[in-house]
């Protein structure tokens, strides 16, 4: 049984024993398991006992058309999106169009080349494991959410700040061109960068005055309580250097270990730009929220000094764009 995890599973409805084999065999030259069955009755007991990835079917069988298993798969819940391929020797136009319109995806023409049927297997495989991907993702995004929406909703200062640093790090990293795996955990590193948070005092985040050098102190122990936190989860580990590193900056005056520029991760570095924009485009209790094209002058004269540099110009270039500028409005709307 073994043998046969993790490899993609293909439900064969084919009534021609031999022509099953042989597509059997090419199945399995892709790494498939392929489950053939040469009647609907069979084929309805397999969907529910076999679960397959995919569904080759031959339209025209033995007992019945093919097309009513079709539409039996299409009303069940576990196969609304499996994707279904149908062969057939019928190549009549309105046949076509009718096996589409009762859930079909993809209708070859007997005699087809094996190669097509593959590549659109394949193709078919690989866009349900990005969805699969997708969908997890996002799951796991909104728990985040979730867990900084409870978090920030301690300080009207602080509400929003973390999706909105989501939404610059994102674009920050697209134009950066970093990998879709970074991305991933960048997402993650940006709602959860100031989770360390959650440990300091209300009455401290939101003091209108100056901190005194205790409460500093306190203030200064949450990239490394954030990141404390993180350690307990296997696949938010990844995530921890946005949280540890957002606070240093490149001439060392940050925390919590004052590094300079070369030794701060590119993920801190990131984070620190996008942080600090947001920070100066909001109201804060001590001061009155700056104009966009302010915020930008700073980061610039700050580049290099507090900022990485090259960061800092690609990110002043793409928030100056048109394209930014929607988003800005919808953050403004929502506030
Ligand atoms: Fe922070």
């Amino acid at each position: 049984m073994n043998e046969t995890k993790g490899k993609p599973r293909i439900l064969l409805l084919e009534d021609d024993f031999a022509l099953a084999e042989v597509m059997r065999e090419l199945f399995a030259e892709m790494g498939a398991v392929t489950e053939a069955v040469p009647s609907i009755s069979g084929a309805v007991k397999a969907l529910r006992s076999f679960s397959p990835d995919v569904i080759v079917i031959d339209l025209r069988l033995a007992d019945g058309n093919g097309i009513d298993f079709v539409e039996y798969v299409r009303q069940r819940e576990e196969g609304r999106a499996i994707p279904i391929i149908a062969v057939s020797a019928v190549a009549d136009k309105s046949v076509i169009s009718s096996a589409r319109r009762k859930g079909v995806d993809e209708y070859l023409v007997k005699p087809f080349h094996p190669a097509e049927l593959l590549a659109i297997i394949r193709n078919h495989l690989q866009r349900q494991k990005a969805i699969a991907k997708l969908a997890s993702r996002e799951a796991h995004i909104q728990t985040v959410k979730m867990l900084t929406n409870v978090m920030e909703a301690r300080s009207k200062y602080r509400r929003g700040h973390s999706e909105r640093v989501r939404r610059y790090a994102k674009i920050l990293g697209e134009a950066l061109g970093w990998s879709e795996e970074d991305m991933v955990f960048l997402e993650f590193g940006a709602l959860l960068h100031d989770i360390g948070k959650i440990q300091i005092p209300i009455e401290i985040l939101e003091k209108p005055g100056p901190l005194t050098p205790e409460e500093r102190a306190l203030i200064e122990t949450h990239p490394q309580a954030g990141a404390e936190m993180l350690r307990e989860v296997d696949h938010l580990k990844p995530v921890i250097p946005y949280v540890l590193y957002h606070h240093e900056r490149c001439n060392g005056s940050g925390y919590p270990f004052h590094l300079p520029c070369k030794e701060i991760p590119p993920e801190g570095r990131l984070i620190a730009i996008v942080d600090s924009y947001d920070a100066m485009v909001s109201n804060r209790p001590y001061r009155a929220a700056k104009l966009k094209e302010v915020a930008l002058a700073e980061l610039m004269r700050d580049a290099g000094v507090l900022y990485d540099e090259g960061m800092v110009r690609v990110f002043v270039e793409v928030m100056q764009g048109d394209v930014l500028n929607s988003h800005d409005k919808t953050d403004n709307d929502s506030r």
